[in-house]
Parts: C-alpha cells; structure tokens; sequence
C-alpha cells in the first residue's frame, strides 16, 4: 500500500510528541537549504517539513522547487521557529514528481485573479482558491444535509430535455444531426425526426418542471445540478453552466416558500461559519486586503465575517414588487437621475441597479421581493386576484426573487399556478404549446394541490459567502461567452 500518509491538517490538530508520520504533497517553498513549506490541499497552513543540513544529498535537495510533489517522513516535534507551533523533522524525503521552476506557471507571490483564471488548472494551488472550492465543498454539503434533516428527496432531473422551463429561449441544443447538411423537411425546415431522440432536444435551463412532477407525489423534493443557458451576458454574475438547488414543495403557498428559503439560506452559511472557519477567516482577510486599494465609499461597510453574521441575526426585507417600484420612484437617486434606467412605473422589469440599490442603499440587508407583475414573470406562475387598472395596474403573480447584498437576485421562485383552467389561459396567451406539455398539465389534471418552490443560483451563493468579486472565481471551470478552456 502506497498512502499511509496524515493530512496536514489533522496533524497540526494535535500535540508534537515526537510521533512518527508520513506526509505528501507540494512544496511551497524551500528556504535556507533547510526548510520546506509543505502543502497538500487540506489547509491553508502549511507544514513545514525540515531537511536537516548534512542529511540529504545536494540532489535532492536541488529538486525541491515550487510545486514538486514530495513524500516525508520523519519525527513530529515542536517547532523553535515563529510562525508554527510544530515540524516534522524529515527522516526520508522522497521526490514524487519534479516541477521544474523555470516554467511553473505560479510563482510563490501574489498574483491577479484574472491572470490566474487562465491557470484555472493550476489555481486550486494557491491559498485564495483552495479556500474558495473547500467553502464551494462545505455549502454542497450543506444543501444536501438541510433538505435531508426536513425529509426533502434529493431527485435528479433530466440535462437533456425537450422542454424550455422558463420560456426564455436561451438554450443550448443538442443534436446528432451533422451540422453542415441537417436532414430538411419540405418546407426548408430541420427534420428533427431523424435526430437522436427524434425531436428537437437542448440542456435543462431549470429542473423546476420535472420538480413538479416529483413533489406532487413525494411531497417534498429539491434538485442540485448543473444548468444551462445561452445568455450572451458578460457579467461578474452570469455563467453560461451553472449549479442550481431548485426545492419544490407540495401543500406550500408563496409564504412557506419564502420562510423555507431565508430558513435554508442561513443554515447553509451558518454551516459554513461553523465547519469551515479557516478558509472563511482566510478569504475575510483577502477580501479586507483587496478593499483596500478601493476608495473609502466604495468599500463594504462591513467584514465577510460580520455580513455573514449580520444575515444569520437579522430578518430579510420583506415586501411587495408594488412597494419595491414606489420606494425606486421616490429615491432621490432616480430624482437626480442616477439610476441608467430610470423608473418608468408599475410593470417595468426591475435591472440590477434598481435591485442592488434596495438592498445595498435603502435597507441595507437581504431582501425579498414578492407579487410582481404577471407580464414579466414564467407562465407557471400563479396569479393573483389584484389587477387594479384604474392605477394601470394589471394582475401580479405570486412569484419572490431574493436580492442579496454584492450580488443581487440569488433566489428566484414562486407558488405555482395550480388551477388547470387559469394555467391554460396564461399558456395560451404566452404561446406555449400545450400538446407538448402535457405531462406537465397532468398534475393539474389528477390531485392537483397548491405548491411552490425556487432556485437558488449555488455560485451566487459561493460568491456571497466567499466574498469573491466575479462568479469565475467560485466554479472550477467556468463556461461563459467565448471561453471553454479546460
Ligand atoms: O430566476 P431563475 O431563472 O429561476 C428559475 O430557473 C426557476 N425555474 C427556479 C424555480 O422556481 N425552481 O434562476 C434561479 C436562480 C437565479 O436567482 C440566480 O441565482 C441563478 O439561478 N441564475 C444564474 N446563476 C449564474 N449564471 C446565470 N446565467 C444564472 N441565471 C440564473
Ligand atoms: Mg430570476
């Protein structure tokens, strides 16, 4: 058996008493002919592993450059340097792989998020995104262990599907069919006939439809996936692939929906602060670090940490698209003008600034926004009783999106539309066809009960939690317009 190591970071959780123990991993640095900084992705803190003079020969010691990856073994004792509380004192190092400094890409210093997204490959080894993806790991865990702990089944929905969940049009399709001469029906149209699945089929944008279909028998279900969409939108916030947690409740109106989401939200950054203090305190200090370049009015007026702590004690903002749209208009910042769309009145769609402005200006804390307007929102939304066209105001649905602080929309849900009838009507006049979706109908057909669910968009999340700027900082490998690397 080749790995009879200890991971650094249960090592440095006990006593030095002079216990033998084996390590691996990459040599951060080597200092003083003497001195190797050992990292293996446990921690951020890294062993040092001692090479006394005279023990090893020059070869070897030649080749611990940044990145080679060693074995050590020796005797664990405390350690007389500052900066540690215990060494190993190597008895045998072994080179595993050599790294050869001249063309390692890293060096042992500090450099830019943007130049390392094009090492994304090589980014795992430095500390800001070994953090970032062990905090990406505690969250998943988290989701997984909140739904459980409520009785929630985990259900895993297609990636391939013939329907467009959110009616947006913005998907990737998929095909077998050869691109440069695609089989053509009569009137010019592509034969999807002859296609794999014999229809025109794309990635899942949401799980949401197929949710449904799960929680009007199980009850409670959520998903965890990757999802897909073609927005051409270059933004710190937008991915082309991203992860999405989509619960979706039986017997729950927008309320329980609500309750359900702010209740999961803190568990999940509760978890993290109590499993994952390290990192959180590493990525607190980097983000202080990065803010101070900043001027004074644009930097946060608090920690990571006390944010964190400011959304676990503090209830989010609770209020109507209706409210939402008044206090906008009567902003000062829309008087003078502020805002690059300005408030045109009830009905519009809100862009991020107007939502960023109500979270970060006027109530300073997540908030959630419920009952918008049913003309700006998913078909399979359930509409409200409350169109007032005397003040030009036309039906709302009972849908919520939750704005976060640095972020904005993180959560975007609804109550469903659980009358067959009324749901028809809104497919109707929304043109979706309802032959298609008629698996879809059928749970309005047999036992249809009132339910509600939501997305939560996990990289938003990452971001919120980790404090990084850009969402191509909290996903391995991220998809967006013009870029496939890895
Ligand atoms: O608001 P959205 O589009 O809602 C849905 O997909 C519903 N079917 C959810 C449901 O009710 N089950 O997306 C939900 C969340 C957004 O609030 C956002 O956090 C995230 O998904 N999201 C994205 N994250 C990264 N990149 C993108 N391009 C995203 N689009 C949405
Ligand atoms: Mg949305």
């Amino acid at each position: 058996m080749f790995n009879k190591r200890i991971k650094i970071k249960e090592l440095l959780a006990q006593l030095p008493q002079e216990q033998q123990v084996t390590v691996m991993g990459w040599v951060r640095t080597f200092r003083n002919n003497q001195f190797i900084a050992l990292n293996d992705g446990s921690t951020n803190t890294n062993l040092q592993v001692v090479a006394q003079l005279g023990k090893f020969d020059e070869d070897l010691l030649k080749r611990l450059t940044t990145s080679a990856s060693i074995k050590a073994t020796g005797i664990v004792v405390p350690s007389l340097g500052k900066g540690q509380k215990m060494e190993l004192k190597a008895d045998t190092i072994e080179i595993l792989g050599d790294s050869d400094a001249e063309v390692y890409p890293l060096q042992p210093k500090k450099h830019s998020l943007e130049f390392l997204r094009e090492k994304a490959h090589l980014r795992f080894r430095t500390n800001t995104f070994a953090s970032v993806f062990r905090v990406r790991h505690t969250l998943a865990f988290a989701v997984h262990k909140f739904f459980n702990e409520k009785g929630f089944f985990y259900l895993h929905t297609p990636i391939i599907t013939a329907s467009d969940a959110e009616g947006a049009g913005e998907m990737f399709h998929v095909t077998t069919l050869p691109l440069d001469n695609p089989p053509k029906n009569d009137d010019g149209t592509i034969n999807y006939k002859e296609d794999f699945f014999g229809k025109a089929t794309n990635l899942t944008v949401s799980g949401q439809l197929e949710g449904e279909l799960g929680a009007t028998a199980l009850g409670d279900i959520y998903t965890f996936g990757p999802t897909f969409r073609a927005e051409n939108s270059n933004t710190a916030r937008h991915l082309a692939e991203f992860w999405m947690i989509e619960p979706e409740m039986a017997f729950y109106d927008l309320e329980d929906n609500a309750n359900l989401a702010e209740e999961f939200i803190k568990y999940i950054i509760h978890y993290a602060l109590e499993n994952n203090r390290e990192d959180l305190d590493f990525l607190a200090a980097r983000l202080a670090d990065e803010e101070k370049q900043l001027p004074q009015d644009k930097r946060s007026e608090m920690g990571l940490i006390e944010k964190l702590e400011f959304v676990l004690n503090n209830d989010f903002q609770r209020l109507t698209y209706t409210e939402a749209i008044d206090i906008l208009r009567e902003s000062n910042h829309n008087k003078k003008k502020k805002f690059q769309y300005p408030i045109t009145g009830w009905g519009m769609d809100l862009q991020s600034e107007h939502e960023r402005y109500l979270v970060e200006k006027h109530f300073k804390k997540p908030v959630i926004l419920m009952n918008y307007p049913a003309s700006i929102k998913a078909f399979y939304m359930r509409v409200n009783d409350d169109a007032n066209p005397a003040e030009g105001r036309g039906n709302t649905v009972a849908a919520m999106d939750i704005l976060a602080p640095g972020i904005g929309e993180i959560v975007g849900g609804s109550q469903r539309e659980a009358r067959l009838d009324v749901l028809l009507e809104k497919m109707k006049t929304m043109d979706i066809p309802a032959e298609e979706m008629w698996w879809y109908l059928d749970t309005r057909r047999f036992g249809t009960v009132p339910h509600a669910g939501f997305g939560l968009g996990f990289e938003r999340m990452v971001q919120f939690v980790t404090g990084m700027g850009n969402i191509r900082d909290v996903i391995a490998f991220p998809r967006t317009p013009k870029s496939a690397e890895f």
